[in-house]
């Protein structure tokens, strides 16, 4: 990595952290990386909504290269508060566009495949957005402002797992819920590509060191059914399968309506970059080859929620 001032804004979350972790493994020192609500030790504390904080924090920072993956990634609760949370994932991350690029520094903007409508199923690049929910309106909306500005990228990734302090993503989930010995009920039809976060983070690295800009999708190299992946999971981990439990995608009620399939090409950053997207058998068993790092690292950075 040559030598750039980088600044991750939302370091605490679950692609925001494995990126720090990424840009250390690579021996890039990471300048500085925030939190929002879960105080943690060595970050900064950020309110993106307050643009006189982004705007002191850049001055203070001079990044060259500010990485966005903060955000409320909750679909369904964005569906429900389309005003709170257009503060945060749209105006929030238009205060971090205009501060950094006021100040000469490029911006990595993290999307998601829910830009797409599903109709087609799987989508490139040059597919044009037509998002059906609250969530996928705002960040399509945010790509747009990334993408007028000379430098910036913007990476659509889908289904993100890992490690994190809470078990928020779906294969912590089943974890947590199988080592209990509790049944989880898992949406039969739907196919994404589940992208392993470590990953991801390598994927973003590359594409910052080569100095790339525009728009790539970054998702793991699996297109599997949501069902199959989480007894894939069960497997990695030692865990019974068998309560995992199918239920008709019909039935599974959620307030944002969800693309059926929006599967993303990943043959543009597969052209550019020697790192390549991983399977999710190649995944689950990183993460859980990985797991006494993870603990390691986590007890070195304790979080409390401020
Ligand atoms: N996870 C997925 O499957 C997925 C799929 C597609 C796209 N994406 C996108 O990828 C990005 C990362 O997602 P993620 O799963 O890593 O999210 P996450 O784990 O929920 O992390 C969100 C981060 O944003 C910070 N944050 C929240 N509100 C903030 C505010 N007002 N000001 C500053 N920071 C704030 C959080 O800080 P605290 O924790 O300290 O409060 C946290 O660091 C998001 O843009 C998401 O939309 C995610």
């Amino acid at each position: 990595m040559p030598a750039q001032r980088l600044l991750v804004v939302g370091g605490t979350g679950l692609v925001g952290n494995a990126l720090v972790r990424a840009w250390a493994r690579r021996g890039a020192q990471v300048t500085a990386a925030t939190y929002h609500r879960r105080a943690t030790t060595d970050f900064r504390q950020l309110d993106m909504r307050d643009p006189a904080a982004v705007d002191r924090l850049i001055e203070e920072v001079r990044p060259r290269l500010v990485a966005l993956p903060a955000a409320n990634p909750f679909v369904d609760y964005c569906e429900l508060h389309p005003e709170e949370t257009r503060q945060v994932n749209v105006a929030g991350s238009l205060n971090v566009l205009r501060a950094a690029n006021a100040n000469g520094a490029r911006v990595i903007f993290f999307s998601s495949d829910y830009v797409f409508d599903g109709k087609k199923g799987v989508y490139t690049e040059d597919d044009p957005v037509n998002p059906i929910n609250e969530y996928g309106r705002q960040k399509a909306e945010v790509e747009a402002a990334m993408l007028k500005g000379a430098g910036n990228l913007v990476v659509r990734t889908s289904g993100a797992y890992g490690w994190q302090w809470e078990p928020k993503n779906f294969v912590l989930q089943i974890i947590s819920k199988l080592s209990r010995g509790e049944a989880i009920a898992v949406a039969e039809g739907l196919r994404y590509n589940p992208t392993y976060t470590e990953n991801l983070a390598d994927i973003v690295c590359e594409l910052a060191e080569l100095g790339a800009s525009g728009l790539y999708h970054a998702v793991g190299a699996d297109r599997v059914r949501r069902l199959d992946f989480a007894r894939q999971a069960a497997e990695a981990f030692g865990l019974d399968a068998a309560l995992i439990k199918a239920v008709p995608e019909g039935q599974f009620k959620t307030p944002a309506p969800r693309p059926r399939e929006s599967s993303l090409e990943t043959d543009k950053v597969r052209a550019k970059l020697k790192t390549q997207p991983w399977g999710t058998l190649q995944g689950l068993a990183h993460m859980a080859a990985s797991e006494p790092q993870w603990k390691l690292y986590a007890e070195k950075t304790p979080a409390r929620k401020s």
